[in-house]
């Protein structure tokens, strides 16, 4: 019999009014990348966090190189060689790199933490992943990316063989990514086992031995990736077939809505556009190009240092997001943790907190019925997954969250709506659901804003497409014009300058 690295065999997991996992095998070999893939909530990173030792198995057997363990803390999973890269960002952004890298087994010496031991090693495993910033770095003044790739030092910094990586790259710039495919055929020639979780099924191609598919908690099938195809896999994680993957629509352009005059920020240099009803604007660029610190300075979070803003012929003063939103501006932020979500509080409050001035009468107090209408549209149009809308957000899965980012702008009256990387973590199935509902929204004659890295769904969802780089804007252009060729010639127009 084969002797596997991991070897799962039918473990169940529930949470309250909530089967995450049912009865679902799994196995890992030396020297292999298994992706692990499904829809939001299928239990991907529940099935990870029971390998990992965070949470505790209700049923089933875990035998880890061939042997049976039972163990419940990350400590012990890590004295057995597991290791995992979180989804979501798990570091104290006050501390430094070096710091965070050796949380809860600092190196000391004579009693003490040996910060210069600490840093020493850091810089050489950051050097390894070719990276370079220094380890005394606080790690609140890296970019997600940068912050994501520390995550990715510290368990490798562990010398662990098994190695769990839950959506790793969704943040990734593209030479980060490149980066990190580097790093695991690395670890992959060094016989360790990695597991790899992802919504981006294109680049499962690059580097995946097998896939193992789960469907609503259960387990569909394992086999080798040279065997299936692209359309093989997403059939197999809905459970039906996807006609439309960018279902755009024609919408007869309206007025103009929102016109950016000659706007300056740090960040970004000399921008104009104008926003019609009924349109979606895709900006199209390179991480770092200025395209998130533009949306920023729209939505009253940088300070603007020239130009000016128009909505509807008046300029706005934009000194907060309170400001922008009674302009009639929303924004479904990138950093989902930092800026998008209380993730404390329940799936109503954070759709609540959103719309307070529809749902609050004049003198403040929330009508309850008006809450739960609102929350009741946003779970059902989205299809967000989830026992009830009283669910912290906490306990939903990535994607999940990452809805309720969206949704929580949708519900309410806006006349420019802003959406910066909304497809990110989501799968097949729930884009659509979210390119539907930018559809939705242009009809109702909003002017819709659609930030994306991802160069197809920006073609094939965008009515204009606007391109930037270093800042500025270097290409803007009707959608039949558009190509994958001449968007990536204008956003690296001014390659050298490209601020990552
Ligand atoms: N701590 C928790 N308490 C309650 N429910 C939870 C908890 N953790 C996960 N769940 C639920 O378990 C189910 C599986 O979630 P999981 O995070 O494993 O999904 P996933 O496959 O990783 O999805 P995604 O692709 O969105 O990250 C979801 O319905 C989720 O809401
Ligand atoms: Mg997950």
């Amino acid at each position: 019999m084969e002797k596997y690295l991991v070897e799962l065999n039918g473990i169940s997991k529930r949470f309250p009014g909530v089967v995450a996992l049912d009865n679902v095998s799994f196995n890992l070999r030396a020297g292999e990348v298994h992706a692990l893939l499904g829809e939001n909530g299928a239990g991907k990173s529940t099935l990870m966090k029971i390998i990992g030792g965070i949470y505790q198995k209700d049923d089933g057997t875990v035998k880890i190189r061939g042997k049976t363990e039972e163990y419940s803390s990350v400590g012990e999973a890590a004295a057995l060689g597991i290791a995992v890269i979180h989804q979501e960002l798990n570091m104290c952004r006050h501390l430094t790199v070096a710091e965070n890298i050796f949380l809860g087994r600092e190196i000391e010496k004579f009693g003490v933490v040996d910060f210069k031991a600490q840093n020493e090693q850091t810089a050489n495993i950051l050097s390894d992943l070719g990276l370079d910033f220094s380890p005394d770095t606080v790690v609140d003044k890296l970019p997600v990316s940068k912050q994501q790739m520390v995550e990715i030092a510290k368990a490798l910094s562990t010398n662990a063989d098994i190695i769990i990586m839950d959506e790793p790259s969704s943040s990734l710039t593209e030479r980060e990514t490149e980066e990190l495919f580097r790093i695991i055929g690395d670890l992959k020639s060094k016989g360790k086992g990695i597991i790899y979780i992802s919504h981006r099924l294109e680049e499962l191609e690059r580097i995946t031995d097998r896939i193992t598919i789960m469907r609503d908690g259960k387990y569909i099938k394992t086999m080798n990736f040279k065997d299936t195809t692209i359309e093989e896999i997403i059939s197999l994680m809905v459970g039906r077939e996807i006609t439309e993957k960018y279902p755009h629509e024609d919408v007869k352009r309206g007025n103009k809505i929102m016109e950016v005059k000659n706007l300056s920020t740090a960040h970004v240099d000399n921008v104009s556009f104008e926003l019609f009803a009924g349109e979606i604007i895709g900006f199209a660029g390179l991480v770092g190009a200025g395209r998130t610190e533009l949306v920023r300075a729209i939505f009253g979070v940088d300070r603007i240092t020239d130009g000016e803003v128009i909505v509807f012929d008046k300029s706005v003063k934009l000194k907060s997001p309170r400001d922008a939103i009674k302009a009639g501006i929303v924004c479904a932020p990138e950093d989902r943790k930092k800026e998008g979500l209380l993730i404390k509080l329940n799936i109503s409050e954070n759709i609540a907190l959103a719309n307070l001035d529809t749902i609050a009468n004049r003198i403040g107090i929330i009508s309850s019925k008006k809450e739960k209408d609102l929350t009741k549209k946003a779970i059902k149009e989205l299809r967000i997954k989830t026992p009830s809308s009283r669910q912290e957000v906490k306990n939903l899965s990535g994607g999940n969250q990452q809805k309720i980012v969206v949704g929580k702008w949708l519900v309410r009256n806006a006349k420019v709506v802003i959406f910066d990387e909304p497809t990110r973590g989501i799968d097949v199935a729930a884009k659509v659901e979210i390119y539907n509902l930018m559809n939705k929204l242009k009809k109702q004659g909003i002017g819709v804003m659609f930030v994306s890295s991802e160069l197809p769904e920006v073609l094939g969802m965008s009515d204009r497409i606007i391109v930037m780089c270093a800042g500025r804007i270097t290409g803007d252009m009707q959608r039949s014009e558009a190509t994958q060729e001449k968007i990536m010639e204008l956003a690296t127009k001014f390659q050298a300058e490209v601020i990552e």
